[in-house]
C-alpha cells in the first residue's frame, strides 16, 4: 500500500488549480443513464472513486470514452443490465446513486446496498420511502435493493433528515416520473445545483434547486448534453485549510469563495486575509492561527467534509476549540492519529475539544477515510520532523494529485509506493 512521506515546517506558497468537485461528478455521471443520448462532461477530476464509477457505469452497457481533452462522454444507448454489484458498490457508497436512474430509464434496477463505512452508518432508507412515494416496488433482498416501476409517479416527499445523494437521487427519478414531484427538506448544496444544472440542459423540468424545496416536472425522455463540473470546494478548503496551517500564502484557481462561504468565514476568524475573484481565492497567514469553535450542518452551514481539516488547524492554534459534529456519527477517528503527534484533544460524544499546542512531531499515522486523510497530510506539514501517513488509497478516493499539488506550494512530500 501506497503510503505519503511528509518533511514539516514549511509554509504554502505559490499557486495550484482547483479539480472538478467529486461530489458532483458522481452523480452528474449517473444522470447519463436517463438518456439515450450521449452526455460529455468536461472537468472531471481523475479519482478513484470516478474510475469505480466508469467501471459500474461500463458494466451496465455504458459506453465511455475519453476525447483529447481528457473530457468525459458516457453513452447509455444501450444500456443492458441494470444492475449494481456488491464488489463495486462496497468500495464507493456512492453507487447508490445509480438505483433511481436505473429505475427512472428501465423500469427495474438491482443495487447492492451499500456497505457500513468508517464515519458512520449511513443507512439509505430515505432513498427508498422517497422511490416508493413516486409508486415503486422496492424490496431488499440478499443485501440488494430490488427495484421495479412501471412509469414513476410523481408525488410530494418529505426527507426526515437532509440527505445529500437522497435529494440528488429523488431528483433524477423525478425527471422521468409522470406528473409534478415536490421534494421538501432538500439537501441546498452546491453540487445538488451542478447536478439539477446539468438535468436542465438535458431538458428536465427543475425549479428550485439550491433551496429546500425543489419542483420537477416529469418529462418523457431526456436528451443528451454537454456540461462542465463545478469546482471542488472541499478540495478548495483543504488547500486553504493547509496554507493557514503552515503560515503560507496561496493562490487557488479555478475556483471560487461563493461556493464555500462558512469556511472562509471561519478561516478568517482563524487570522487568515482572504481575498476571491470571479475565478480564484487567495489565502495569506501570518504566524500561528487563533483557535476557532465549529458545528457542522447541512449547507450553507459549516460542511461535515471540513470538519477533519479545521481540527489539524486547531491543533497547533492559539487557545481552545470545540468542534461538534451533528452530520455523521463517527467522524473523529483523525483525532486519535493526531494524538500521536502529540496534539492535544479530547473527545465526548459528538464533540471534540481541541487545545492548541506549540509544537506537533512527526510520527507514523494511519488514514482511516477521506477527510481523516486530509487531515492528517495538513497535521504532517506542520509537524517538526517526518511524518508517515499510511493507508492513503482512502485519499485517492477524493484528491486528484494532491502530492503534487502540494510540492507544487513548496511542501516537502513524497509518495512511497
Ligand atoms: C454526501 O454523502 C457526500 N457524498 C458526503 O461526502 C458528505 O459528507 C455528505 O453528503 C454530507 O454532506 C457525496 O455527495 C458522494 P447524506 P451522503 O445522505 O449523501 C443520514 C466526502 O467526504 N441518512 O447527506 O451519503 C446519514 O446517515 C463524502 O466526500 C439517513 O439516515 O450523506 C447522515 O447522518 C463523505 N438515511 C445524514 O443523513 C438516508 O437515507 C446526512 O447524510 C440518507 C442519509
Amino acid at each position: 500500500m501506497d503510503k505519503l512521506l511528509i518533511r514539516g515546517g514549511v509554509p504554502l506558497s505559490g499557486e495550484v488549480r482547483i479539480s472538478g468537485a467529486k461530489n458532483a461528478a458522481l452523480p452528474i455521471m449517473c444522470a447519463a443513464l436517463l438518456s439515450a443520448a450521449p452526455l460529455r462532461l468536461a472537468n472531471v477530476p481523475h479519482l478513484r472513486d470516478v474510475t469505480t464509477l466508469l467501471n459500474l457505469l461500463g458494466g451496465m452497457g455504458v459506453a465511455v470514452s475519453l476525447d483529447e481533452k481528457l473530457g468525459l462522454e458516457l453513452d447509455a444507448g444501450r444500456l443492458h443490465t441494470p444492475l449494481a454489484p456488491y464488489d463495486l458498490v462496497k468500495t464507493m457508497r456512492a453507487s447508490i446513486l445509480v438505483l433511481w436512474p436505473l429505475l427512472a430509464r428501465c423500469g427495474e434496477a438491482r443495487v447492492s446496498l451499500p456497505g457500513g463505512c468508517a464515519i458512520g452508518q449511513r443507512p439509505v432508507d430515505l432513498h427508498i420511502k422517497g422511490l416508493q412515494a413516486m409508486g415503486a416496488d422496492v424490496r431488499v433482498e440478499h443485501g440488494y435493493i430490488i427495484a421495479r416501476a412501471k412509469r414513476l409517479k410523481g408525488a410530494r416527499i418529505f426527507t426526515d433528515l437532509v440527505t445529500v445523494t437522497g435529494t440528488e437521487n429523488l431528483m433524477m427519478a423525478a425527471c422521468l416520473a409522470e406528473g409534478t414531484s415536490v421534494i421538501e427538506n432538500a439537501a441546498r448544496e452546491p453540487e445538488v445545483v451542478d447536478l439539477a444544472n446539468c438535468l436542465k440542459a438535458m431538458g428536465a423540468n427543475i425549479e428550485g434547486a439550491g433551496s429546500d424545496t425543489i419542483t420537477i416536472e416529469g418529462v418523457s425522455t431526456l436528451a443528451g448534453a454537454a456540461h462542465r463540473i463545478m469546482p471542488d470546494r472541499i478540495e478548495t478548503g483543504t488547500f486553504l485549510v493547509a496554507a493557514a496551517a503552515t503560515g503560507g500564502s496561496v493562490r487557488l484557481r479555478d475556483t471560487n469563495a461563493r461556493i464555500l462561504d462558512a469556511v472562509v468565514d471561519k478561516l478568517r476568524e482563524a487570522g487568515a486575509t482572504i481575498t476571491a475573484d470571479d475565478d480564484s481565492i487567495a489565502l495569506e497567514m501570518d504566524g500561528p492561527p487563533l483557535s476557532v469553535n465549529l458545528r457542522t450542518s447541512p449547507y450553507p452551514a459549516f460542511p461535515t467534509d471540513m470538519q477533519a481539516q479545521f481540527m489539524a488547524l486547531d491543533c497547533i492554534a492559539r487557545g481552545t476549540a470545540v468542534l461538534t459534529e451533528t452530520i455523521f456519527e463517527n467522524r473523529f477517528m483523525h483525532a486519535l492519529e493526531l494524538q500521536r503527534l502529540g496534539a492535544d484533544i479530547e473527545i465526548s460524544g459528538n464533540t471534540a475539544v481541541v487545545k492548541g499546542v506549540a509544537q506537533l512531531d512527526g510520527a507514523t499515522v494511519m488514514a482511516t477515510d477521506l477527510r481523516a486523510s486530509a487531515s492528517l497530510v495538513i497535521a504532517g506539514l506542520v509537524a517538526r520532523g517526518e511524518t508517515v501517513v499510511e493507508r492513503i488509497y482512502h485519499l485517492d478516493r477524493g484528491y486528484e494529485c494532491i502530492e503534487e499539488k502540494l510540492s507544487q506550494l513548496g511542501a516537502g512530500i513524497k509518495r512511497i509506493r
